[in-house]
């Protein structure tokens, strides 16, 4: 049987991800694929116990929050992501490693190679076969973010530092063309999935259909 792929939205605060993730997921299985939609963190209860442990309890040292979602990678790959991709299942997970890299690599500057090392550890071999990078100008992740009601620490950080991750965003795009696609985040809900429907085509569909 043919593994399932496995896809990743990531981007900033409110760029569309959750949105866009369950609307590919219908695509997908409009086409005849089977799909499971997943988040970071958590992904697995001990996972989401773990995201409740990040929300609640804000880390006071970057490296402690680095090995949470470290820990809940590890168990989000082993007992989902990688049993699911066997089975020929398509994956879809709303935030992965790059937010790592993003929030507490280019953001909490911790260093990349460690990062790199616990990637080696949580996510190889399975790294993602395709990465949708929903991109959108810092003020307007502001914006929605505020306006969403619920604020994360990051909903409510400075434009500089929502300027700081979309470049990281984009750092990873312009470094791994292979397995990145910048969407346009500014696009309409509907355009915005016609372009993740697009590159997800042109990208893998035209290889297995
Ligand atoms: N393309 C879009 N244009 C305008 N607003 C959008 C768009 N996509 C999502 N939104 C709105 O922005 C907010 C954040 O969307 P969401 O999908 O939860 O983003 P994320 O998961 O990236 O944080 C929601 O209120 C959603 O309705
Ligand atoms: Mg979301």
């Amino acid at each position: 049987m043919l593994r399932g792929k496995f896809i990743t939205f990531e981007g900033g605060e409110a760029a569309g991800k959750s949105t866009q993730a369950k609307r590919l997921a219908a695509r997908l299985e409009g086409a005849g694929l089977g799909t499971l939609v997943t988040r970071e963190p958590g992904g697995t209860p001990l996972g989401e116990d773990i995201r409740g442990l990040i929300l609640k309890d804000h880390p006071q040292e970057p490296v402690t929050e680095l090995l949470l979602f470290a820990a809940a990678r590890a168990e989000h790959m082993t007992s989902v992501i990688r049993p699911a991709l066997d089975e020929g299942t398509w994956v879809i997970s709303d935030r992965f490693m790059d937010s790592t890299r993003v929030y507490q690599g280019k953001h909490y500057r911790i260093e990349r190679e460690f990062i790199s090392q616990l990637e080696k550890y949580t996510v190889a071999p399975d790294y993602p076969t395709l990465t949708l990078i929903i991109d959108l100008p810092a003020e307007v992740s502001m914006e929605r973010a505020n306006t969403r009601g619920t604020l994360s620490r990051y909903d409510a950080a400075r434009l500089e530092t929502h300027q700081l991750l979309r470049e990281g965003f984009l750092e990873i795009a312009d470094s791994e063309p292979d397995r990145c696609v910048i969407i346009d985040g500014m696009l309409t809900p509907d355009n915005v999935e016609a372009a993740v429907w697009q590159a997800v085509n042109e990208r893998l569909l035209a290889k297995v259909l």
